[in-house]
């Protein structure tokens, strides 16, 4: 049957909830990477394999590249979407409770809710209301399953590997939500992380634990310039302004890390540039140029990732 995967671990995704990257294991990544790369080579044989479902977004904090590409993805699948696109045009502004424009959505025959939220917890909330499966799309400074997704599905295509491969993750690791995604990702692979950051900005608590847990190798540093020569990404992210609860202690940290041409002649020849974005000030576009700047292709890589998981989640031929 065209476009059809039908196996146990196909069978796994069907239906779930996607709140955590912790829930995914090292097989199902794989067999979503395999799906990831069906769908590039053939198109065609998944264009409007979800016709009749109805995708709901439901994005209440700013975002370009994930709703853009879950809206891109869910079309190309056949999907009808609807949705808050903008908190403040809507009934939300007006103290409608999460619950209630979930289950609102639901009345209108939503079939899955992707949600991106400013509150950590949020998504998991979305899934305990909804009866339908809830994708998270970002949940304050918890996780970024999907984009963690995309991150190794971006690196496997790059090296060809992701065991074995050394991993610095730059910039506020404190309060962005796509270092927990990605650092959790990762142990699932023999990867050694490098978190380097001001002090105040170290990777939280709950990461380290986690990674202890899972006996992942991993350096706490401030400067890159300590590493550069021994990864083989350097995964940047920008410092997450929005979440500061006291706008004092952002200013002391503004500009505190600003990745280069310089900075990446450090590195190893094949070091790959990653970046979730937006960026704003601490990765240079003279850096674009650069063959070890991913990031461009990573944001490109979101859509066919994407597709893939929803294909897995809500395929009727997936079962
Ligand atoms: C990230 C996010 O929303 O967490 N953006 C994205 O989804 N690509 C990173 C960020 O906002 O800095």
């Amino acid at each position: 049957m065209k476009g059809s995967i039908i196996t146990d671990i196909g069978k796994s995704f069907k239906g779930i909830d996607v709140i955590s990257i912790r829930n995914f294991s090292r097989q199902q990544l794989e067999f979503l990477f395999e799906t990831t790369d069906k769908i590039r080579q053939d198109p065609k044989d998944f264009r409007d394999s979800l016709r009749g479902k109805k995708l709901t977004m439901l994005f209440l904090e700013p975002s370009t590249r994930t709703a853009s590409s879950f809206e891109e993805s869910g079309r190309y699948l056949g999907c009808t979407i609807d949705g808050v696109r903008e908190p403040n045009s809507s009934s939300l502004a007006k103290g409608e409770t999460l619950n209630d424009t979930i289950k609102m959505f639901e009345g209108y025959g939503s079939n899955c809710f992707v949600i991106r939220h400013e509150k950590s917890g949020s998504a998991r909330f979305a899934s305990e209301v909804a009866s339908v499966p809830v994708v998270n799309a970002g949940d304050g400074n918890r996780e970024h399953p999907t984009q963690a997704m995309l991150d190794l599905y971006t690196i496997g295509q790059k090296l060809g590997k992701l065991d074995g491969i050394s991993v610095g993750v730059l910039g506020d690791l404190r309060y962005s939500r796509t270092a927990p995604s990605l650092s959790y990702a990762l142990t699932n692979y023999d990867a050694k992380l490098f978190f380097i950051a001001p002090d105040s900005l170290q990777i939280q608590p709950r990461v380290e634990r986690e990674l202890n847990k899972k006996g992942t190798k991993f350096q706490k540093l401030g400067d890159p310039k300590e590493v550069m020569d021994k990864l083989d990404v350097l995964y940047v992210t920008r410092i997450q302004k929005e979440r500061f609860p006291d706008p004092t202690e952002y200013e002391k940290v503004r500009g505190s890390y600003v990745v280069d041409e310089k900075l990446v002649s450090m590195g190893k020849k094949g070091l790959g540039v990653m970046h979730p974005l937006p960026r704003v000030d601490e990765l240079k576009p003279e850096v674009d140029k650069l063959e070890n700047a991913w990031y461009f292709e990573q944001a490109k890589n979101g859509t066919v990732v994407r597709a893939a998981l929803l294909y897995l989640i809500l395929g009727d031929k997936n079962s």
